[in-house]
């Protein structure tokens, strides 16, 4: 028997702001966390479904220092691009927020300063690498030296990304820093420990005895964590972007990313529910569940878990059904190459069609081992599943009853042993669904869910209700009842996974609400002589061309071509360049053109005018009040009848997009750099 708890706490891992979401993310945490979601409440429990976006960490600081802003403008770009794009694929989250709140600074600075108070983190101080130029210490992320391994000049002090090899700082030859260039030093620095070995027998008794259930890839991956042994891990950084370290002399320092991130569960749902939020992380009839990608078991099973624990009065998941990863066409998804499918891209190019990459997500889901997304498969997933099926099954029983019923639903009369055959095959699909769903098996509850759609098809052709017409229209009458109490029926079994699809069939059938789950497999779902409203196409073919541009636009990897060095060049040739620090005042686009901006600058010397083929990088309003580089005495030359009096230096990435070069530091206009 099967608990009954009341209240469901589904938390959905929160993405980096830093980027946008792609079906990798779709596929392993979101798409199933949202079925799991609206199934629960469609069987009328209590859910909280929490997201939001991750906004601090190393790379948010990496990026907003490449492209010149703050990691501010970053996330504050994203987390709406994130947000709204999850809006439409219609994940139901409860709550969306972010890690930069006011409430979740609070929250995580609260938790950490109790751990601190009641002396649960060992203090220790190790040396670390500094940048003497930049002042500050270096993250393994900004140092950068050739690989031991593969002898690749841009290795990380974390990872060589050509060979992949996991590294630290110290094994980099020739280590400099990202920031400035300089050799960082060893400098010591403090900084606060979980002991994790210290949860072990804990940790072992918890997943390794009491969880047996978890998924095979779940618990393995714990078990094997845990026999290896835990090490205590550092919960702060020396970093200028995140939570403060809330304690005296900790200036300088926040809170590890890994170490607030998973409280932004607990301060998202506190932003949702300030007066009851503790009912929800407190009570032992919560039952919570994480969704989570592979890379995040250790955080949510052993680390979180071991935080919470140490904090006392929480209660811990009941279950982490983690998922593998997707690739696409073959090969690993890359932001870094492009090599995705981006949400917002797919919503725009496939409007109106998002039941179908839920579908096929949901099909592909990654549940035991890597899987793979095609293009192919998705076509394929549409025009043989939903509108061969399912589309073609709804249409065939809505335009029957049009046609001999004006619309009407007939009276069921006698029903043949063939009739009971199907109605009963009903509750056996139910049954199956719910044990499948409630057991983070989504890929065969989506089958099963249309193996719903596949009766009601098969039910249709076996009776041959438009040949039956021509003499029995009583016959007629039942099996189009029966029809469509099934169609009836998937408005519920398949609400979870295709909720645009099933809001879509509700007003074909003109059911005003959502039909509970407990309705499904009532024999009489809609009542003789209710009428139906006119029939609209569910689903579309689509077509090769459209999958074959998608494909298309896949970048295949773009080489990290260096362009070759120039001859040689004396100081003087160097020293005819006049190339001075400016500030833009103003910046517009010029008109009938893609490419340019028409920049006022201040040099220094003088106001003058730039027209620069930047417009495909940076928007006007980017580029006000930005200091650039100039080469200020270039021979003017008109462009688009503008005079333009000098060139802004950018640099040219090997994909060929433009990078503003700027000042790292405000200097005054008109220093003249050389
Ligand atoms: O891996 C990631 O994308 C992390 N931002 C997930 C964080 S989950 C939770 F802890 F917030
Ligand atoms: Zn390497």
């Amino acid at each position: 028997m099967q608990k009954e708890y009341k209240r469901y706490l589904i938390t959905s891992a929160l993405p980096y702001a830093n980027g946008p979401i792609h079906i990798g993310h779709l596929a392993g945490v979101y798409v199933p966390a949202d079925i799991y979601a609206r199934y629960m409440r469609l069987r009328g429990r209590n859910v909280c479904f929490v997201g939001g976006s991750d906004e601090h960490g190393v790379p948010i600081t990496i990026k907003a220092r490449q492209l010149g802003i703050t990691p501010q403008d970053i996330v504050d770009k994203y987390h709406t691009l994130i947000k709204e794009s999850f809006l439409r694929l219609g994940i139901s989250f409860d709550v969306y927020s972010r890690t930069t709140s006011k409430i979740h600074h609070k929250t995580a600075s609260e938790f950490f300063k109790k751990l601190y108070d009641e002396g649960k983190f060992l203090e220790k101080e190790t040396e670390q690498y500094y940048d003497p130029e930049a002042k500050a210490f270096l993250a393994d992320r900004y140092i950068v030296g050739t690989c031991p391994r593969c002898g690749h000049p841009e290795a990380y002090g974390d990872q060589c990304e050509k060979c992949g090899s996991t590294l630290s700082p110290d094994e980099l030859i020739n280590p400099h820093s990202s920031i400035s260039g300089s050799i960082p030093e060893k400098r010591k620095t403090k900084h606060w420990y979980l002991p994790l070995d210290q949860y072990e027998p804990w940790l072992k008794e918890w997943i390794l005895e009491n969880h047996k259930e978890w998924k095979p890839n779940v618990y393995g991956q714990c078990k094997s964590w845990l026999d290896n042994g835990l090490q205590p891990r550092a919960v702060s950084r020396d970093l200028d972007w995140g939570v403060p370290v809330p304690v005296e002399g900790a200036e300088g320092k926040v809170l590890y990313v890994w170490f607030d991130a998973p409280i932004g569960y607990i301060s998202n749902t506190i932003e949702l529910y300030p007066d009851s939020w503790e009912t929800w992380w407190k009570s032992e009839d919560t039952k919570m569940v994480h969704f989570i990608g592979k890379d995040n078991i250790v955080f949510h099973c052993i680390v979180f878990p071991s935080m919470l624990k140490a904090h006392g009065g929480y209660i811990l998941p009941e279950n982490v059904p983690a998922n593998e990863f997707l690739n696409l066409e073959g090969e690993k998804i890359s932001t870094s190459r492009n090599w995705a499918v981006w949400l917002h891209e797919y919503l725009d190019e496939f409007p109106d069609q998002q039941d179908v990459l839920r579908y096929t997500l949901c099909a592909t889901t990654p549940e035991t081992k890597d899987n793979d997304f095609t293009w192919k498969e998705f076509q394929a997933r549409n025009n043989n599943e939903l509108v061969a099926i399912l589309g073609n099954f709804v249409n065939r029983a809505v335009v029957l009853t049009h046609k001999y019923f004006n619309g009407a639903v007939p009276q069921k009369a006698r029903m043949t042993a063939f009739d009971s055959e199907i109605t009963e095959m009903i509750p056996g699909i139910k049954k199956a669904l719910e044990d499948h769903l409630e057991h983070y098996r989504f890929r065969d509850s989506l089958k099963e869910a249309m193996n719903l759609a596949r009766l009601g098809n098969k039910y249709l052709a076996d009776t041959e209700p438009w040949k039956v017409a021509k003499t029995d229209m009583e016959r007629v009458g039942t099996i189009l009842n029966i029809s469509l109490q099934i169609c009836a029926c998937l408005t519920i079994a398949l609400e979870p996974f295709l909720p645009f699809t099933t809001d879509k069939l509700r007003k074909i059938l003109n059911i005003p609400e959502q039909l509970p789950w407990s309705s499904f497999g009532e024999r009489d779902l809609l009542a003789a002589g209710h009428t139906l409203n006119e029939p609209v196409l569910l689903f579309r073919k689509i077509e090769d061309a459209e999958v074959e541009t998608q494909v298309a636009k896949l970048k295949k990897p773009v080489k990290k071509e260096i362009v070759p060095a120039l001859p040689s060049c004396t100081i003087d040739d160097f020293s005819k360049m006049d190339i001075r620090v400016a500030t833009v005042l103003q910046a517009e686009k010029v008109p009938k053109t893609d490419k340019l901006l028409k920049l006022t600058i201040d040099t220094g010397l003088d106001q003058r005018v730039i027209v620069s083929g930047i417009a495909e990088y940076y928007r006007p309003e980017e580029m006000t009040g930005r200091q650039i580089c100039l080469l200020a005495n270039l021979l003017p030359r008109k462009i688009r009848g503008i005079e333009s009096q000098g060139m802004i230096l950018m640099a040219k990435e090997p994909d060929g997009a433009m990078r503003l070069v700027a000042p790292l530091e405000g200097i005054g206009n008109g220093a003249v750099i050389g």
